[in-house]
């Protein structure tokens, strides 16, 4: 059962309104984590599980994102030309095949499912993975090469998911859990941003998805039905209506949501530790501030 997810879809035309002004004129998915975009994290994640095709779903403004995936000759001939190896290596590492990158517009920000709707004729009829860029999830196997390993057996669609403190379920998508084994949960229902008091489980769906063509079917029909905010989650939930398989998979790792300040932050200091080059002296001044901060308190 199931078949190969070799697409994915990343969804890039959100406003980015919660890192204003930084936002106004650079794309959110560009700001680096230490080194690297944010969006690097995502094609490296998605290139470990096997995708080859790799669609954006972009906005105005965000052209500064479309030209770094462009091949960058004249810096590439300037590092060969000062023996630069180790920095040549690591630019051709973001490379892109040529034709494996799609654009296509999201005209207004209509939300998710809407973004998601837009790639519909780059998707044409196979399964394909959703990947959120700003859920950057740092994990020994990446996290959504986890959800195609179980995916090849499950088929349906299938959402990474998170436990989350109760009051933080009205930020996410929440699953109503049929029955678990594992790290697999059927799901019997899907909430998006319940009130936390009724919120049927404290399982949160986070940025990783591989969903069904049928999804974009009832995209369809919400496009033509429903104004607004078109929401990802409330397509998904139709299937299991429908009679169809969804699944979350707790993934084996830890999420950052890059979307916020805190948790880019938090981001930061992790990846930034992670690293040997800067390991030592990041410590250092971590522990001098906190050691400042208690004397000061
Ligand atoms: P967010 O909810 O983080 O919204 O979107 P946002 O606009 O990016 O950021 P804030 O809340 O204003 O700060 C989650 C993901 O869905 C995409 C975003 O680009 C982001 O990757 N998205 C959202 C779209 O592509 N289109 C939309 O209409 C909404």
């Amino acid at each position: 059962m199931g078949n190969k997810v070799t697409k994915a879809v990343f969804p890039v035309a959100g406003l980015g309104t919660r890192f204003l002004p930084a936002t106004k004129s650079i794309p959110k998915e560009i700001m680096t984590l230490v080194d690297r975009p944010l969006i690097q994290y995502a094609i490296d994640e998605a290139r470990a599980a096997g995708i080859t095709e790799f669609i954006f779903v972009t906005s105005r403004g965000k052209s500064a994102l479309e030209n770094y995936f462009d091949n960058a000759p004249e810096l590439e001939s300037a590092l060969r030309a000062s023996g630069k190896t180790e920095l040549l290596k690591l630019l051709e590492s973001t490379n892109m095949e040529s034709g494996a990158i799609a654009y296509v517009r999201q005209h207004l920000a209509l939300g998710l499912g809407h973004a998601v709707w837009c790639a519909r004729r780059l998707i044409g009829d196979e399964p394909f993975a959703v990947i959120l860029p700003d859920d950057v999830i740092s994990a020994e196997t990446p996290c959504l090469k986890q959800m195609i390993d179980v995916y090849q057996d499950t088929g349906g669609c299938m959402v990474a998911a998170m436990e989350v403190p109760r009051p933080q379920t009205a930020s996410y998508g929440v699953l109503d859990i049929a029955e678990e084994k594992a790290n697999l949960v059927r799901v019997k229902g899907m909430v998006e941003k319940p009130d936390p008091a009724e919120a049927p489980s404290t399982l949160a769906v986070i940025g990783r998805y591989i969903l069904t063509p049928s999804v974009l079917e009832t995209l369809n029909r919400r496009k033509a039905g429903a104004g607004g905010e078109i929401q990802l989650t409330d397509a998904i939930a139709e299937e299991i209506v429908a009679g169809r398989v969804v699944n979350g998979l707790r993934f084996r790792g830890t999420r950052f949501d890059c979307g916020s300040k805190a948790g880019f932050l938090q981001a930061t200091v992790a990846f930034a530790l992670a690293r040997s080059d800067l390991r030592d002296d990041l410590l250092r001044y971590l522990q001098d501030v906190v050691a400042y901060r208690s004397v000061a308190e």
